[in-house]
């Protein structure tokens, strides 16, 4: 069976009551890993803070290199020292805002698979591309370039999709929409990893998730959990949604 994920990303902000998601993090089945990604700078403190519960923790982002001149850079070293067992690679906000491109994130994946940490690799298309029905193509990229030429730990990889045009604007892919972009993924990890192997690597969906869609979304096959930006912010509300992750699991 798939590890489950139910994973906050907080972006650039700070959540204040972490109680409700300690305490049903301690609750929920062996399957599931909750994860929170907080800013680099409040890594250490929420590391202390979540010591003694099952909640993990992880980096929004890391660099290719270990060491150097790389202003404004944080080593996965660094990110390892706090404690972070996960780093989200290639999230829109660093494509589109931060010009990182498939051949950086690809970088960064590698460097990543050769440590302890497991990437989440984002993919996902944007409104255009999905009004013209080019989906699929800008995701076959996507994972071809940043996945090519990796030789091994290809199981420690984690993919969210995360179609941009879902991303805090309320508008939540369908089940449906959801499903078909995820087989699909799966469908391009075993012609770059094998059958086996596709069908052992999570796929977590992101983009408008809330404690009340989450059900009808983790209810399809190829959905392996959720990555949640908005609605991880409250303690209450993410608590709900690894609630409702949990009871859907079987
Ligand atoms: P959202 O963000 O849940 O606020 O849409 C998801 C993400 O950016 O990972």
């Amino acid at each position: 069976m798939r590890k489950v994920y139910v994973a906050g990303n907080w972006k650039m902000n700070l959540v204040d009551d972490i109680e409700p998601i300690k305490k049903i993090s301690n609750e929920v089945k062996n399957d599931i890993e909750v994860i929170v990604f907080p800013p680099f700078t409040h890594l250490s403190a929420y590391s202390s803070t979540l010591k003694g519960s099952k909640v993990k923790i992880g980096a929004q982002n890391v660099f290719y290199e270990d060491k150097g001149a790389y202003t404004g850079e944080i080593s996965y070293k660094f990110i390892e020292e706090f404690g972070c067992d996960y780093v989200i690679l290639g999230h829109s906000e660093r494509r589109n805002l931060f010009k990182e491109d498939d051949q950086m994130i690809s970088l960064k994946l590698k460097k990543i698979l050769s440590t302890n940490i497991k990437p989440i690799l984002c993919v996902g298309e944007k409104e255009d591309e999905r009004s013209l029905n080019k989906q699929k193509f800008v995701v076959e990229n996507q994972l071809k370039i940043c996945l090519g030429g990796i030789e091994n730990n290809f199981k420690n990889i984690i993919i969210a999709y995360e179609p941009v045009w879902a991303i805090g604007t309320g508008k939540n892919a369908t089940p449906f929409d959801a499903q078909e972009m995820h087989s699909f993924i799966r469908e391009q990890l075993s012609f770059l990893f094998g059958k086996n192997i596709s069908c052992e690597i999570s796929i977590l969906y992101g983009g408008s998730v809330t404690d009340e869609n989450v059900k009808d979304l983790f209810r399809e096959d190829d959905v392996d959990g959720v990555l949640v930006g908005g609605a991880s912010l409250k303690g209450e509300k993410f608590a709900r949604i690894i609630e409702t992750v949990n009871k859907s699991l079987i």
